[in-house]
């Protein structure tokens, strides 16, 4: 893992629109894996900005969504998909036929509809960096505590903690959906880069659980210390719990001047 902590969260999502900014610029046809929550929206307001300040074309782009809720209609603002749309889709050059997210429809089957979200990340021969947020419980995705690290794309019933995270984003008398379709940890670590931000005290046990806790599926985030290329980004108050905050910075120093020397190595 490569943890790099910054001091605050704009320096993070600066950072992290980098990365991305790297393999789409570089890549012919560049598969990107998203995520929704609040951690990435400063992420995607980088990546706007870049465009229209034309130096990143999403035109040649594919993306794959972690997760969406089930029961939710595309066109409802709490879907992930309106989410997209708003926070990134909409004012960019993405076309949106190659934009995905794992949806499970009225009528249709939740295990068929992970399936065939398998495939098509498949066809489109993987994900090349996937963005990761973190659960204060350690999820990554929609993959809560007890998933299994081989999981793959699949219905899954959320934690009381993830709903009432979550809660502050429904009004008081709003559906909030307790099941959604997500990526599984195995599809997660098929991704060529994963890039996971977290800001704020509340993610820092989480980050410390991820970081230097046991493998376990007790955090689901842990699964990326199995992870060849894990980019971790944290600003300072996610990574208030970790005890080596000094070694991650020295390493990094040396990484850049490594970089500096051999140049960037992206395997994408
Ligand atoms: P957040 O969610 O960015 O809204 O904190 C992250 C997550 O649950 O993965």
């Amino acid at each position: 893992m490569q943890v790099i902590i910054f001091d605050d969260a704009q320096q993070v999502a600066e950072n992290a629109a980098e990365w991305v900014a790297e393999l789409v610029n570089k890549k012919s046809a560049p598969v990107l894996g998203l995520a929704t929550g609040s951690t990435p929206i400063s992420l995607y307001q980088q990546l706007v900005n870049k465009h229209q300040l034309g130096q990143l074309s999403f035109k040649n782009t594919t993306s794959f969504n972690l997760d969406e809720y089930l029961g939710i209609a595309a066109d409802n603002a709490q879907s992930y998909r309106h989410f997209m749309n708003e926070n990134l889709f909409d004012h960019v050059d993405i076309d949106k036929t190659k934009t995905f997210l794992p949806t499970c429809n009225q009528g249709e089957n939740p295990r068929e509809q992970g399936l065939a979200y398998e495939e098509k990340i498949k066809q489109a021969n993987g994900v090349d960096l996937q963005i990761l947020g973190i659960g204060a419980n350690g999820h990554i995705g929609f993959n809560e505590p007890t998933s299994s690290l081989a999981s793959r794309t699949r219905i899954k019933t959320l934690t009381q903690q993830t709903l009432t995270d979550n809660s502050r984003l429904f009004d008081e008398h709003e559906f909030q959906p307790t099941l959604a379709m997500t990526m599984g940890i195995a599809t997660i670590l098929d991704a060529r880069y994963v890039l996971l931000m977290a800001t704020g005290a509340n993610k820092a046990q989480a980050v410390k659980d991820m970081v230097a806790g046991p493998l376990s599926a007790m955090c689901p985030a842990s699964a990326l210390q199995m992870h060849e290329n894990a980019i971790i980004l944290l600003d300072k108050a996610a990574a208030s719990e970790l005890e080596d905050q000094d070694y991650y910075q020295w390493a990094n120093n040396q990484n850049i001047k490594i970089n500096q020397e051999f140049g960037l190595y992206h395997n994408y």
